[in-house]
């Protein structure tokens, strides 16, 4: 069963862009590219935070240290958000700038899900080799409300560059939607916006090539 799993990094719910455009793209996608889709609102209160036990446990083993039995119990629910990943067909993340980069849960997320070996390894010279998602696609739904594209050249983007890293020190095809309203717009010009970006977002989830044409994997 083809399994999609939907990371939301927007608080705004029913009035978030980057939500609205990821679900039209997830709906245009269509059942046989989806499949089920587990949905995880990163603002909801269950979400695992990586706190100071997780961090002085990731590099214990490293270190020769021996683990307390709280770390070792952070580690297991660091361990089952991994699997939680790694059972998915694709990815979607949706996700606003904050402060040129991303909401702090998805940070916390990141943090979460990047760990040596369990997610990705170093090959004999070095370099990182993801384990995480062995070239499954991962799609970027992002939105800001500035012009990142050169014009005013004081404006950096930690947000885009940043992700796409991430996504693909961990082994995933990733392909990104960036959509850029501007807080200048009336209220009739952002809903046209709005309008014209879940239009768009549809597109994008409608073209997508079938699961078989994407990648080759055991099943
Ligand atoms: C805390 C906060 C920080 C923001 N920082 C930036 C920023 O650095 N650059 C930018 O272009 N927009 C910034 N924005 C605007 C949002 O990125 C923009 O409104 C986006 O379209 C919201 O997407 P959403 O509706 O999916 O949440 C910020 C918004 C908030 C709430």
């Amino acid at each position: 069963m083809t399994r999609t799993l939907w990371i939301e990094a927007s608080p705004k719910g029913e009035q978030s862009l980057s939500s609205a455009a990821a679900r039209a793209f997830v709906d245009a996608a269509g059942e046989a590219r989806i499949g089920t889709v587990d949905h995880l609102d990163l603002w909801s209160d269950d979400v695992l935070t990586f706190n100071r036990e997780a961090a002085l446990m990731k590099f214990a083993p490293l270190f020769g240290e021996t683990p307390t039995s709280r770390q070792q119990a952070v580690w297991r629910r660091v361990e089952a958000e991994i699997e939680r990943v790694r059972r998915c067909d694709r990815v979607v993340v949706s996700a606003p700038m904050w402060n040129w980069s991303i909401p702090a849960p998805l940070k916390n997320w990141i943090d979460v899900v990047v760990q040596p070996l369990l997610s990705f390894t170093l090959d004999g010279d070095g370099r990182h080799v993801g384990t995480l998602g062995e070239g499954r696609p991962l799609h970027l739904v992002l939105t800001r409300s500035s012009a990142y594209d050169g014009r005013h050249p004081e404006l950096r983007d930690f947000q885009l560059p940043y992700l796409e890293y991430v996504v693909t020190l961990l082994g995933y095809a990733v392909d990104s939607m960036v959509f850029e309203p501007t807080t200048r717009w009336t209220a009739q010009e952002r809903e046209q916006f709005r309008r014209e970006s879940v239009t768009a977002a549809r597109q994008w989830g409608a073209a997508l090539p079938s699961r078989s044409s994407m990648w080759a994997r055991d099943s």
